[in-house]
């Protein structure tokens, strides 16, 4: 996630280095704390978590994934049948969580990675199945793990769906928001993200889709009990656990003890601002997308593999008519990425879905423009011919009528592009 981190983000960033705060206890830091508790409850209303929800910046996505791993670990598994807990996560989870997961006691063999759909979203029948296979073995499935913007496509799960299938099974939700969570501030998109207030957990990054420089990750817990069932700990040195308002030292919910007050660029930030032209910063990004998109399709020549989705993109060059092996159009497109860079044009790297090398363009930065965006791709569509033709072999076979394209890839949101128009 290319972030672009706001000149305000910085300033927020020069005051909280030169005072040194350290966050961990209120009576080191009161003013920070109530900041940290007040913007967290803010971020918490706008994902329509209740006020019961609490939670705690920590310094990334993958830091806040493990920090919800095991707050579902202590808070759903009995100590004596921790080997026995399962958790489903997609083939599209961010490889965080498996990470996280690991680091929190779990092995291989308790992680189900399932198939996603046609629009790389997670397969509630697959999901449901696996659950009342594992259960009738008698293991404890307890963490389901959905995304609201993969990183690969933008994807966001069916939450909806997710927290039906975690209540019908007493399952923990989690949902990694470390990406898309921020669509939340988007008065006209905010609808894409709905269902994430069902989560028991949510992770969110604020140096992804929210300006801030990098060490801004936000969790958010809808029981901020639970958090503290995980994270409390006592020591004869350490006697501030709470706030005059009853609420707790940060350092009682989350894993670090002496910590940057991470929330005040954040705040500072959203308070210049405000959330009006924040969310529409963000909107940027989607419009960015389709834009890209639409280029793309007008084109031609370029497979749609994943639509606009959030500020994502997924495509590859492909050419109408060319009778091409797999392996030939994957290099083709890895080329394209390479002399991108290069020629030092945009930042438009590949990975893979369904096997294939794809390109993936995501702008969330708010000072490009719709124009820059076109200009991009009509560059890369300039060098893309160029590596077409570096290939003579492949320039003849366009002559052919056959066109081939590998079953995987053919979705219903991926047509070839002739005949989507
Ligand atoms: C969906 C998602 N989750 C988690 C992460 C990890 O976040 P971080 O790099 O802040 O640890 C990323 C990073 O790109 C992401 O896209």
């Amino acid at each position: 996630m290319p972030a672009y981190p706001s000149p305000l983000a910085w300033i927020g960033d020069l005051l909280t280095s030169v005072f040194n705060v350290n966050a961990a206890m209120w009576n080191n830091s009161s003013g920070p704390s109530v900041v940290e508790n007040t913007l967290l409850r803010w971020l918490a209303e706008q994902a329509g978590l209740p006020p019961s929800t609490a939670g705690c910046f920590v310094s990334g996505g993958s830091m806040a994934n493990m920090t919800a791993v095991v707050m579902a670990r202590d808070n759903m598994l009995p100590q004596n049948r921790r080997s026995d807990g399962v958790v489903y996560i997609s083939d599209q989870t961010h490889m965080s969580l498996a990470k996280g997961l690991h680091m929190a006691g779990f092995c291989d063999y308790q992680i189900r990675t399932l198939p996603t759909d046609q629009n790389f979203r997670f397969d509630l029948e697959s999901l449901s199945q696996a659950i009342l296979t594992d259960k009738a073995s008698g293991l404890l499935p307890f963490l389901i793990v959905g995304s609201c913007g993969t990183t690969n496509t933008g994807s966001i799960d069916p939450l909806h769906g997710l927290a039906d299938l975690a209540e019908k099974h007493s399952m923990w939700l989690h949902v990694d928001g470390a990406y898309g969570a921020s669509i939340s501030l988007s008065k006209t998109n905010r609808y894409l993200a709905d269902g994430l207030g069902r989560a028991d957990s949510v992770s969110w990054d604020a140096h992804k889709w929210l300006f801030q420089t990098i060490g801004s990750g936000i969790l958010l817990a809808r029981d901020g009990r639970k958090l503290e069932k995980s994270f409390s700990m006592e020591a004869d040195y350490i006697r501030t656990t709470r706030a005059p308002d009853g609420s707790t030292s940060f350092y009682n919910v989350s894993p670090e003890l002496s910590r940057p007050s991470r929330a005040m660029s954040l705040w500072f930030t959203l308070k210049v601002l405000g959330h009006d032209r924040i969310g529409q910063m963000i909107d940027q990004g989607v419009i960015l997308a389709s834009t890209a998109e639409h280029e793309l399709r007008r084109l031609g020549d370029w497979e749609i593999v994943s639509p606009a989705t959030l500020s994502v993109v997924v495509f590859r060059y492909s050419p109408f008519g060319l009778v091409i092996d797999e392996k030939e159009l994957d290099a083709m497109n890895v080329a394209i990425s390479k002399r991108l860079i290069a020629e030092n044009i945009a930042a438009i790297f590949t990975t893979k879905l369904r096997g294939c090398t794809v390109l993936r363009l995501c702008v969330i930065n708010p000072l490009v423009q719709q124009e820059n965006v076109r200009r991009i791709i009509q560059q890369m569509h300039r060098i893309a011919q160029k590596e077409l033709a570096l290939r003579p072999g492949l320039m003849e076979s366009l002559i052919s009528p056959i066109y081939l394209r590998p079953e995987s890839l053919t979705t219903a949101t991926a047509q070839p592009i002739a005949q989507q128009e």
